[in-house]
Formats: structure tokens, C-alpha cells, sequence
């Protein structure tokens, strides 16, 4: 098995990665691994010759509101589920090292990051996308890997990727579930036995909107209408938004033509949870 190497500077990161076999996979992430992660990092090992996952809580992609201090967080039981998986290579930046005091440059995707998840998050994809850029230069694979859990974030970072000539393939994974349908995620730590019942009227509302396409109904707005009475029967469920987007420009659609994406926020209790399902044209 790999022995994982760990590194925090940029300077020993750099020196270690010169010593990896090409080609490079990476995957960031937030910690708090979870089978989603694992996926990706699975995924990584079968396309890349060496496989490094950075670890960090990335504080200018969380509102002031947000409880980045409560985020949760468990170092050793990551290392030992990336050891165990074959990662070569562990960077965890602290955020002195991402952000020393006279940091002032940022990436900004613009349209995409409008819609949906723009509107109720205001900066959090500028910060996303500048930890990526940041990430991408300093470990310089040659792959990098998502979830689709994340679509909107996926988007962003395929265009991000484009507009800016980054040498990078992406890959966009997809979502790991509970046996039940909920979409894995860190935040569902937070939920509480009845709250985590509730959680699954996000699935529900996609499936029902993902079959009613099925059965023939391209209207968008009747798919999103599927998905709000589901969403609205729950009684621990506060709906933010449910959309029916072009899958590229996540632009709302009136009629379902090509590949679009059913998504939806909603918050149970105090916790914000995001899923999505693909339509694929038929
Ligand atoms: O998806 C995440 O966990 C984060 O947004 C990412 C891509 C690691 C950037 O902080």
C-alpha cells in the first residue's frame, strides 16, 4: 500500500509532487470524507497515475453568517479513509498559507455564478473559484475531480477551466446516495433523527419531476411544480429554490428539449441541503 505523504507549506508540497508519476489527479476538498469523496478519489486512481487530495475549510466561500467554525471537521479518520484508498499525496494548507495578509487577487466567473445558488449565497462561488485556481496552481494536475452533487460549482469550474486555458481535464462524478436516496453530504451530520427523515423529500421531488419527464411532460414549469408540492408537504422542509435549467448555461427552461438539470436548496431545520438530478434528452 502507498504510504500517504502529508504537507502543508506550498514550498514541500511543490518538492513532492515533482517526485510523483505522471499524470496527476486531484481532488480538494473540504474534509469530513464521506463515500461521495471516496468516489471521487477511486475514480481519480483509475485515470491518473498518482492521485494528491488537499483538505481545506476555504473561509471566503462561507458568508459571515455561515458557522465556518462549526463546520465539521475530523483529520484522523480523513487520513486514514485517503491512506486506505491509495492517495499518494495529502496537502492540508492552513489558512495563513492560503491567505497571508496582503492576499487581494480573486477569480470570478460571471454569468453562471448568478442563478440558483448565486442568489442565496452571494460570493461564495468567488471564493470557490479562487481556492480552485489557487489549489489547481500550486499542486498542477493534470485531472481534477468533482461531484455532481455540486452541479452548479461543476459548471462553474468547467467554465473557469475554459475561459482561463487552465491545462486541466475535469471530471464530474456522480452523486453517491444513501440507500434511501439522500445525497451524501457533510452537512448531514447536522440533521437530527426526524430532520434526517424529512431530508428525503429532496429525492422524492426529483424522482417525481425525473418521471413525470419520463412519462412525457417537457414543461418546465410543470417539472418544477412536481417538485414544490412535494417539497411544500413537508413540514420541516423550508423550500429556497427548485429549478429546471439548461444544463450548461443553467439558464430556467420552458420547455425540456436537450440535457437539462432538475435542482433544488432547501432547508431542513438549520440545515441547507442541495440535490440535483440529471435529464437527459430523450
Ligand atoms: O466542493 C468542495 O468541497 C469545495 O467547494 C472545494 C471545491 C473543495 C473548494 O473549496
Amino acid at each position: 500500500m502507498n504510504v500517504l505523504k502529508q504537507v502543508t507549506q506550498i514550498s514541500h508540497l511543490r518538492d513532492a509532487r515533482k517526485r510523483l508519476p505522471e499524470p496527476v489527479g486531484f481532488v480538494p476538498t473540504m474534509g469530513y470524507l464521506h463515500a461521495g469523496h471516496l468516489s471521487l478519489v477511486k475514480r481519480a486512481r483509475e485515470e491518473a497515475a498518482s492521485v494528491v487530495v488537499s483538505i481545506f475549510v476555504n473561509p471566503t466561500q462561507f458568508a459571515p453568517t455561515d458557522d465556518l467554525e462549526a463546520y465539521p471537521r475530523d483529520l484522523e479518520r480523513d487520513t486514514a479513509l485517503l491512506q486506505e484508498a491509495g492517495v499518494d499525496l495529502l496537502w492540508l494548507p492552513t489558512p495563513e498559507v492560503m491567505y497571508p495578509p496582503d492576499f487581494q487577487t480573486w477569480v470570478n466567473v460571471e454569468s453562471l455564478t448568478q442563478p440558483l445558488e448565486g442568489t442565496k449565497r452571494p460570493g461564495h462561488f468567488r471564493g470557490v473559484t479562487t481556492v480552485v485556481t489557487k489549489l489547481f496552481n500550486a499542486v498542477q494536475p493534470q485531472m481534477a475531480f468533482f461531484g455532481q452533487k455540486d452541479a452548479q460549482q461543476a459548471a462553474v469550474i468547467r467554465q473557469m477551466v475554459k475561459d482561463l486555458n487552465m491545462p486541466i481535464e475535469i471530471f464530474v462524478e456522480p452523486i453517491v446516495r444513501e440507500p434511501d436516496g439522500l445525497a451524501m453530504s457533510s452537512r448531514n451530520t447536522y440533521l437530527n433523527p426526524k430532520e434526517r427523515q424529512a431530508a428525503l423529500c429532496l429525492y422524492r421531488a426529483l424522482e417525481a419531476a425525473q418521471t413525470t419527464y419520463q412519462a412525457g411532460q417537457t414543461n418546465a414549469e410543470s417539472l418544477r411544480e412536481t417538485m414544490r408540492t412535494i417539497i411544500h408537504a413537508e413540514p420541516l422542509a423550508e423550500l429556497e429554490y427548485v429549478s429546471c435549467a439548461d444544463y450548461d448555461t443553467l439558464v430556467e427552461l420552458e420547455t425540456v428539449k436537450g440535457k437539462s438539470l432538475l435542482s433544488m436548496a432547501v432547508r431542513i431545520g438549520k440545515t441547507r441541503l442541495i440535490d440535483n438530478h440529471v435529464l437527459e434528452a430523450v
